[in-house]
């Protein structure tokens, strides 16, 4: 379709079902990106116009095109260790004390969420920096199994890619410095990398949207919820804050994105230093 942007509503039309879809706003100066990434799908569709592009993705019980178009809207960007400095706090300050804490509150696993993980590199980081620290003897003698490591997002197609982990030349050097890459990572063949079995073992991928209840995953001790509340609308993004804090124990962590910050959202949470990098603890 050359041009999908007939009328002046199809914008809010498209704004407003993939908001509804997946929380993400993206306001009218965001024109072009509908064009650019809905502009296949809607031609296989066969739909002459917007609105009916929209009735047929409403109409679709299968969910399969609700699916596609969530999947081209969001932005997957991703890369392992994300903000160096940050993992470097989170390696040697905030980890060894998420297990303490864990331990002195007797619990048999250290359980941590990784919201919106992307194509996995997120969780995956974390796996690998668990395993190192745990035979270091670091983690108030947990072992690495017992951490439990939930990661999710609203993107089926990411998430398939994530539960592989295989990446190609281009993302396996992204963030990962050769130390990890020696250790946990094969050649699968001449062009991708794959991730050593037992810690792609350690993560369990789960499909979840944000805009749901996030109470039946249970409670963490740790959540990882970064760059993706920027692409939210303001009450959302206050909404879900309260709803991942029902979900993290008390003195729990959350950590966020390296630009992102908490404090106009909410006041449940206390910002805390750790190896001089910001977290929020759950009061
Ligand atoms: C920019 S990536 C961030 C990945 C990783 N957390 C990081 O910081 O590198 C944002 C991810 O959020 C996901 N996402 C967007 N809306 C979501 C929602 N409502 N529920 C769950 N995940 C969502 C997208 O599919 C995308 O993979």
């Amino acid at each position: 379709m050359a041009d999908l942007l007939k009328n002046p509503g199809d914008l809010v039309l498209l704004s407003k079902y993939v908001s509804e879809a997946c929380g993400i706003h993206l306001g009218e100066e965001k024109g072009y990106l509908f064009q650019s990434r809905l502009g296949s799908i809607v031609a296989q569709t066969g739909a002459d116009d917007i609105p009916a592009f929209i009735r047929l993705a409403k109409a679709d019980t299968t969910g399969k095109l609700r699916d596609k178009i969530v999947d081209a809207m969001t932005t997957h960007e991703t890369y392992w260790f994300r903000d160096e400095r940050v993992w470097s706090a989170v390696e040697n300050s905030l980890l060894p004390l998420v297990a303490q804490r864990a331990k002195a509150a007797n619990r048999a696993r250290v359980r941590i969420f990784s919201a919106a993980c992307s194509t996995g590199q997120e969780p995956y980081s974390l796996a690998m920096l668990i395993d190192t620290l745990s035979k270091q003897g670091k983690l108030s003698g947990y072992t690495a199994q017992q951490f439990e490591i939930v990661a999710s997002d609203v993107s089926a197609g990411t998430l398939m890619l994530a539960s592989v982990g295989r990446y190609n030349q281009i993302e396996i050097v992204r963030g990962l410095a050769e130390k990890w890459r020696s250790v946990y990572f094969k050649p699968a063949n001449s062009t991708t990398w794959q991730l050593d079995e037992a810690i792609r073992k350690r993560v369990t991928f789960k499909r979840y949207n944000l805009q749901d209840d996030l109470r039946p995953l249970g409670m963490f001790d740790l959540l990882l919820c970064r760059n993706v509340a920027i692409y939210f609308e303001e009450n959302f993004k206050r909404e879900l804050f309260r709803r991942i804090s029902e979900i993290i124990h008390p003195g729990g962590y959350l950590m966020l994105g390296g630009t992102e910050s908490l404090l106009t959202h909410t006041d449940l949470f206390e910002r805390d230093l750790q190896g001089g990098s910001i977290f929020y603890k759950r009061k």
